[in-house]
């Protein structure tokens, strides 16, 4: 059985007030969550969420890593500054990663790669625009992503990948995959994880992301391939991403 996980993304938006307002209130809503919670935070937050959640259920996890150890890089974040935080996982080929910064199959694939032998574990993200799915090409779009990481590190290392399937069209649109479209992605992701191993194929958790809100969490998260939600706009106020994490 896959528990279930939800993670917050909330992407550039905070501030020293809304996070100290937003984790106090998750944190004192959490004692019937039985979902795995993470909270991925902008960078220069992420000292401030790690004294908010010590000792809770929460989890901590950076948006983005750069793929070196250190250097002249201006501006980005390696792995091991996340994990100075405590943080345990990152967020790695967000479609506005992808989209806005150029971030290709391969270069994905290396940052999966990086934040694995750094013992982060990646919620690598996955889906297809609205041309790509209205052209017929959605399975072929999601194979390629898939297909550039196991091609670099391998079947079995996605016993430590989080997949998060987020159609690119449904991304802070408010327009929602039906939960049939999603199931049908996440079933073609697990078939295409079984095709390689059937048992990794089982135990590696797929979060659907795109609009997931407490009005459509409970039936997204009730589908059978469904292992949790990558939430963004919703995962900025604590009541509705609560809801969100008691609905799976
Ligand atoms: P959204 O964002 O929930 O605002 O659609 C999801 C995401 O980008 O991870």
């Amino acid at each position: 059985m896959r528990q279930v996980i939800v993670a917050g993304n909330w992407k550039m938006n905070a501030s020293k007030e809304t996070v100290n307002t937003l984790v106090m209130g998750i944190l004192a809503g959490m004692a019937d969550v039985k979902s795995k919670v993470i909270v991925c935070a902008p960078a220069p937050y992420m000292s401030q969420v790690e004294a908010l959640i010590t000792h809770s259920q929460l989890n901590l996890g950076a948006q983005d890593l750069n793929v070196n150890a250190s250097g002249a890089f201006t501006g980005e974040v390696s792995a091991d500054m996340i994990k100075d935080f405590g943080a345990q996982y990152v967020i790695v080929g967000h479609s506005e990663r992808r989209s806005l910064y150029g971030e290709t199959d391969d270069v994905v694939a290396h940052k999966v790669q990086v934040a694995l032998d750094n013992g982060l574990t990646p919620l690598f993200c996955i889906g297809e625009t609205l041309d790509e799915r209205e052209s017929g090409n959605m399975e072929n779009v999601v194979s390629l992503q898939i297909q550039a990481v196991i091609d670099l590190v391998g079947i079995e290392a996605f016993k430590n990948i989080i997949i998060a399937y987020e159609p690119v069209w449904a991304i802070g649109t408010g327009v929602t995959a039906t939960p049939q479209q999603a199931q049908d992605a996440h079933a073609f992701i697990r078939s295409m994880l079984a095709q390689n191993n059937a048992d990794i194929a089982q135990t590696c958790s797929i979060l659907y992301g795109g609009s997931m809100n407490p009005g459509n969490a409970t039936e997204l998260l009730g589908c059978e391939d469904i292992d949790g939600g990558l939430i963004g706009g919703a995962s900025l106020k604590s009541d509705d991403f609560l809801q969100i994490c008691k609905a799976g």
